[in-house]
């Protein structure tokens, strides 16, 4: 069976972008493959993060993973902190990895866009990214399209090192959605939904009751022509709104202009807030009947004991092919 990995940062506000482009895949990837689902806690730590509220963050993504479907039976979920090979591995791929590849990262450009100094850990992310793939031997990666270029360094990093010394790791594959792959914001289809955008109209989250829903999706930026037709490029907001509507309801683009032809846009709008109102209810009443709940702890120490036995193997060839150690 292959083996597939993919985490989610704690930081608050899961949206429809996070579980239409990973996590719906998470759930379907789970039947026939060896699935390991991580809460890439450290991540998060690369900006400043309040304790307290890092901590409960940590257990709503965990009950999220299993309110949207992720089954523990079949898949491992864990946090990243909890398997000290994370941290361990990350230092031997910062070793060989340069600044000049590292320099290119989009993310890493935005992120640190306009600031005089930058925490070198928002520099390195993406090497502990690629420790959390690596360690684990994984064949595929089910992420969003934000993450291509975080993907492409991992494989870079993991055949220079194959390279170099003995084949210590498995190259990966970066798994991405035809559709849903990347959600746009509401408020401007420019940019990605996020989870940390200031506007919260701007992403539905996954938590939302019907009416935040309802004034989110009926504030959408749209166009003056009107007419419900996909276009990209010149009509980023509603093919946007159309994307959702098709992945969610199972239909079509092309079906979709042909239902709407002749309707307005108030019309589709009031449509797509019954589809995603009815998408996101199961998982809002699983996410309530688990998160409190001690069989979430037991979950996630369960969950690293299991994934903390599958990278000690890989930590041992790591140690063994670069000579360190006793
Ligand atoms: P994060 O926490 O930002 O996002 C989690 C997942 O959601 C996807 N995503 C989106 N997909 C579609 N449309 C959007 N607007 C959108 N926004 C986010 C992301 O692509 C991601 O799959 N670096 C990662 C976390 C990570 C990771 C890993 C992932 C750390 N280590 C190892 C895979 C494997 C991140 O920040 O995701």
């Amino acid at each position: 069976m292959k083996r597939v990995f993919s985490g989610v940062q704690p930081t608050g506000n899961i949206h429809l972008g996070n579980y239409l482009g990973a996590l719906r895949q998470f759930v379907e990837l789970q039947d026939d493959h060896e699935c390991i689902y991580c809460i890439v806690d450290m991540h998060a730590i690369t900006v400043p993060q309040d304790p307290k509220v890092l901590k409960e963050h940590i257990l709503d993504v965990a009950a999220l993973y299993l309110a949207v479907g992720v089954d523990p039976k079949k898949s491992i979920v864990f946090v990243q902190s909890d398997v000290p090979g994370h941290a361990e591995l990350s230092w031997v791929l910062t070793c060989n990895s340069y600044t000049g590849e590292l320099s290119r990262m989009t993310q890493f450009k935005a992120k640190s866009h306009n600031k005089e100094s930058a925490p070198t850990g928002l520099f390195t992310y993406p090497v502990l990214m690629a420790a959390d793939i690596l360690l684990y031997a994984t064949d595929i990666v089910p992420v969003g399209n934000d993450q291509k270029q975080h993907i492409e360094l991992c494989r870079d990093i993991a055949n220079r090192i194959n390279n170099t010394r003995k084949k210590t790791f498995v190259v990966p594959d970066g798994r991405f959605l035809k559709e849903g792959a990347r959600i746009m914001a509401l408020d401007d289809p420019t940019q990605k939904m996020s989870k940390s955008a200031e506007n919260i109209h701007s992403r539905i989250s996954l938590l939302d009751d019907p009416a935040k829903i309802k004034k989110s999706i009926m504030k959408a930026t749209t166009d003056s022509e009107g007419v419900i037709r996909f276009d990209v490029e010149n009509k980023p907001g509603i093919s946007n709104l159309m994307n959702i509507y098709s992945v969610l309801a199972g239909v079509p683009l092309e079906q979709i202009e042909k239902d709407y032809e002749g309707k307005g846009y108030g019309d589709f709008k009031k449509d797509l807030v019954e589809i995603v109102v009815n998408a996101l209810a199961p998982i809002r009443e699983r996410y309530e009947e688990i998160r409190h709940s001690d069989e979430l702890i037991e979950i996630l120490k369960d969950g690293a004991v299991r994934a903390n036995a599958i990278s000690e193997k890989t930590m041992a060839r790591v140690k063994k092919n670069f000579g360190l150690g006793l």
